[in-house]
């Protein structure tokens, strides 16, 4: 009943008028090229796919399939390039960093309708944090050019040379700034390949590097599948692999790459626990849970996928959190009130139904609000599971969608153990008002990044990445310069 009346009672008192962010301004080319030492070029066996709208299934573009030899061509590109961009000087490539971020920032608005309109996710996302954010690494790594005798004092950094870099389809242009913002500053050169089913911001990316007059070569941009990421990873003539994607991938990158001298970074899956105290501020925490596993629709390696409740607050924590749910708005990423966006692709969707199956054959209880779902393109409304404990697989897996497994805890110890008790550790966060209670915490808590009183904040100048499954490496801040030097 209760469940009824909230959501009736929302759509009386503010019911939207849809908000369509246009579309006129966007160009999109019907037919993309590879971004190979300059310029666009057809792929050398011709082949291409396409990527579609996620939101309706329909195609908005066909992009080139990268072979082998497209691959040895980036790498000879880049590989040409070193030698003079190696050489210049941290001032002058802090000019080309600095002109790329301000390109991006002019093109801010074509940049986030694009990514939503490749990926599915909300425009008020896109608008407010992807293309923001991707824009400000750019800054943020271009100051860093000349000043890298300050970041690493005594010592003498050289760049390793060239970087394959393969990134993900949940944050396609902020993963691509985070991958060749800190390459370019010092004084490395790039071969990148885009995920599969939203290549479109990177190779608007790649038309304002060919405007910002960046030397030929020294950013290249191929894409394909995982074959083409494959051959990257496999190419002799590569000297670091950064990935993010899957702990399946990144261990495959593992094996592929043992016994060479490539160096590594990878950014993996994750599972990170979200942890309310009852002393929390309840109202902020609520909205907290929704931001950790909803934002993106859940496609976040950081999400905030398992929830500790402290079981004094657990009743009122729960109920909050189920009324919230019935006013998030899932529909049309171009939509400015839109929550919740479309899943990123049919396999996306796929597993994330599988697990809501596993969830409810393994007896957990499910809490899904009322909403309409769109009839075309892919779709999952919000989901709670509750009644779960830490063998469930919903527990353990990474899902990568708007799936949160809910559990209870009495005590501080109890909630380290669990929260810890996973293969992963990338993220946690922790709500409390008691400030020793939460750097307690931020001590045992087996993750790269703990949030307290907040969560899913991203910054450049700070570090990223994971323990144990999530990864190896960081990304951001000073950290993740030192992850494209070498020292003699
Ligand atoms: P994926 O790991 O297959 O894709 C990530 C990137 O790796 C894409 O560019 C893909 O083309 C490339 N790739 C795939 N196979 C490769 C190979 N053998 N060698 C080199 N590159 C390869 O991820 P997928 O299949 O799209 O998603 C599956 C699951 O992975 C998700 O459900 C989620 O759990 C996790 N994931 C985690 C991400 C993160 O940010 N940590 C991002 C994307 C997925
Ligand atoms: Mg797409």
């Amino acid at each position: 009943m209760h469940k009824k009346a909230d959501s009736e009672m929302f759509k009386a008192l503010w019911a939207y008028d849809k908000a369509a962010e246009s579309t006129d301004h966007i160009q999109i080319k019907k037919k993309y090229e590879l971004f190979i030492d300059g310029k666009f070029v057809k792929p050398i066996k011709g082949a291409y796919f396409d990527t579609v709208n996620p939101s309706n299934n329909e195609k908005i573009a066909s992009v080139a399939e990268g072979s082998s030899e497209d691959v040895d061509k980036a790498v000879k590109a880049a590989r040409k390039a070193f030698k003079g961009w190696s050489k210049l000087s941290g001032r002058e490539r802090g000019k080309y960093i600095y002109r790329i971020a301000r390109l991006i920032q002019e093109r801010a608005t074509e940049f986030a309708v694009i990514e939503s309109l490749d990926g599915g996710k909300p425009i008020r996302e896109s608008k407010g944090i992807d293309i923001p954010l991707a824009a400000n690494h750019f800054f943020y790594y271009a100051g860093w050019a000349d000043k890298l005798s300050y970041a690493f004092p005594n010592r003498t950094p050289k760049p390793i040379g060239v970087a394959g870099q393969i990134i993900p389809w949940n944050f396609p242009l902020l993963m691509a700034a985070w991958k060749i913002a800190p390459a370019l500053a010092t004084g490395n050169t790039v071969v990148l390949k885009p995920a599969e089913t939203t290549p479109l911001t990177a190779l608007k990316l790649a038309e304002i590097i060919e405007e910002s007059g960046l030397p030929k070569g020294v950013v290249n941009i191929v894409t394909g599948a995982g074959e083409t990421g494959a051959e990257i990873v496999n190419h002799p003539d590569i000297d670091k692999i950064a990935f993010t994607g899957s702990t399946n991938v990144g261990k495959y990158i593992q094996k592929a790459i043992a016994g060479t001298s490539k160096k590594l970074t990878l950014e993996l899956g994750g599972k990170g626990a979200n942890i309310i105290f009852e002393d929390a501020a309840i109202d902020q925490a609520v909205e907290g849970i929704i931001n950790a596993i909803f934002f993106n629709q859940g496609h976040v390696c950081c999400a905030g996928s398992r929830l500790f409740v402290q079981e004094s607050v657990a009743d009122v924590v729960i109920q909050k959190l189920k009324s919230r749910m019935e006013t998030l708005m899932v529909g049309s990423p171009l939509d400015k009130n839109t929550d919740i966006g479309a899943i990123n692709s049919k396999k996306q969707l796929q597993t994330i139904e599988d697990y809501i199956k596993i969830g409810l054959n393994e007896g957990c209880e499910i809490y899904q609000p009322t909403c309409d779902l769109p009839k075309k393109g892919y779709w999952c409304p919000p989901t709670l599971f509750l009644n779960v404990s830490q063998s469930h697989r919903i527990v353990q897996e990474e899902i990568f969608g708007p799936v949160l497994a809910i559990q209870t805890f009495r005590t501080i110890d109890e909630v380290i153990e669990k929260a810890n008790n996973t293969p992963y550790g990338l993220s946690a966060g922790v709500w409390t008002q008691t400030g020793s209670k939460l750097f307690y915490l931020t001590q045992k808590l087996n993750a790269g990044i703990v949030w307290g009183n907040t969560f899913n904040k991203f910054d450049p100048t700070s570090p990223f990445g994971g323990y144990k499954e999530s990864g190896i490496g960081r990304e951001g801040g000073l950290h993740g310069l030192k992850s494209y030097v070498k020292f003699d």
